[in-house]
């Protein structure tokens, strides 16, 4: 099977950072086509820094990194330093990248990628807030139709919110760039709250990483180990959460997850439930299936996987 080409919209972040190495330790079945950074975590610049200074640590340097959009689309920009740190990357020390950023806008580059190609060819990876990707569909309808598929890291059911009692931080950040890209008809797959709470990086998995005796590996151990006490607090977790590796694990193995076809919908407009994604998981509204929404994982399978591919790097 030809890998998968993809873009990788992200706002790292310590998971951001463990999900793009997992994508670049995995060509057989992903072509990173280039990373596109958007403000979440932590601001822009710091996004657009933290990218390169995973993909150097990778040693992948010609990965290309844009940066892109610095705001959400109708909000003011909510940030989480308080999970991921000031850098947004707390936990390693690693040096300041000396990769450049790609000149151009990210959204340009989604853009002029999807309409270079075949449609049905690239896949987008959206691991924080939706803008860029909404602002491609607003600039150039043109390419929503030639979208393979979006696999998102987004969104709770059973899980609630993390940022809201009901709304997870990506969704919550930019509600109405979720709209658009849950109403946009691009098959969808979903890796909500519900399944990324239970990809938990307890002490025996951070060992195995730390025991890879690598750069690579002892750098997402200390990573994992910054990242987890917003989630041990809060949640009495037994480790961090990897949410966004779940993006990246079911490009690999997709047979590791389980969810449903369902409709989900996205409040924009109550200010109590804004950025929820109202999932109709029991099918209780006749709404048209638009995503699938993934409710387990096999963590067992998923942190081997993880840990095998990060061994390469
Ligand atoms: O709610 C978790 C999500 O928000 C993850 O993608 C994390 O990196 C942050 O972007
Ligand atoms: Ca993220």
């Amino acid at each position: 099977m030809q890998p998968q080409k993809i873009i990788i919209d992200t706002d790292p972040g310590q998971d951001d950072a463990v999900a793009i190495l997992l994508a670049l330790a995995s060509p057989e079945e992903i072509e990173v086509l280039g990373l596109t950074c958007v403000a979440g975590n932590v601001p822009l610049d710091l996004t657009s820094k933290n990218a390169r200074i995973v993909c150097e640590l990778a040693g992948k340097t010609n990965v290309k990194v844009f940066a892109g959009c610095d705001r959400p689309m109708g909000r003011d920009l909510v940030t989480a330093e308080h999970v991921h740190g000031k850098t947004g990357l707390d936990g390693p020390n690693l040096p300041d990248p000396t990769m450049p950023l790609i000149p151009g806008h990210a959204v340009d580059f989604i853009i002029d990628t999807i309409r270079d190609h075949a449609p049905g060819v690239i896949t987008l990876c959206p691991l924080g807030p939706l803008t860029n990707i909404a602002t491609a569909f607003e600039k150039a309808p043109d390419i929503v139709k030639r979208v393979k598929k979006i696999v998102l890291m987004g969104g709770g059911y059973f899980e609630g919110g993390n940022i809201t009692p009901t709304a997870e931080f990506n969704i919550y950040v930019d509600p109405q760039a979720a709209d658009i890209v849950f109403k946009s008809g691009v098959p969808i797959v979903v890796m909500p709250l519900d399944v990324t709470h239970k990809a938990l990086v307890t002490k025996p998995r951070n060992d195995a990483f730390r025991a890879l005796s690598t750069r690579v590996g002892t750098a997402v151990a200390q990573m994992t180990d910054f990242f987890e006490r917003f989630d041990k607090e809060k949640y009495g977790s037994e480790g961090a959460p990897l949410h966004d590796p779940c993006v990246t694990a079911y490009l690999i193995n997709p047979d590791l997850f389980t969810g449903r076809h369902i409709n989900v919908e996205i409040e924009t407009q109550s200010e109590l439930t804004m950025g929820m994604t109202v999932a109709d998981w029991w099918r209780v509204t006749d709404r048209t299936p638009n995503a699938t929404f993934m409710g387990d994982i096999d963590a067992d399978g998923f942190f081997a996987l993880l840990t095998e591919r990060l061994a390469r790097l």
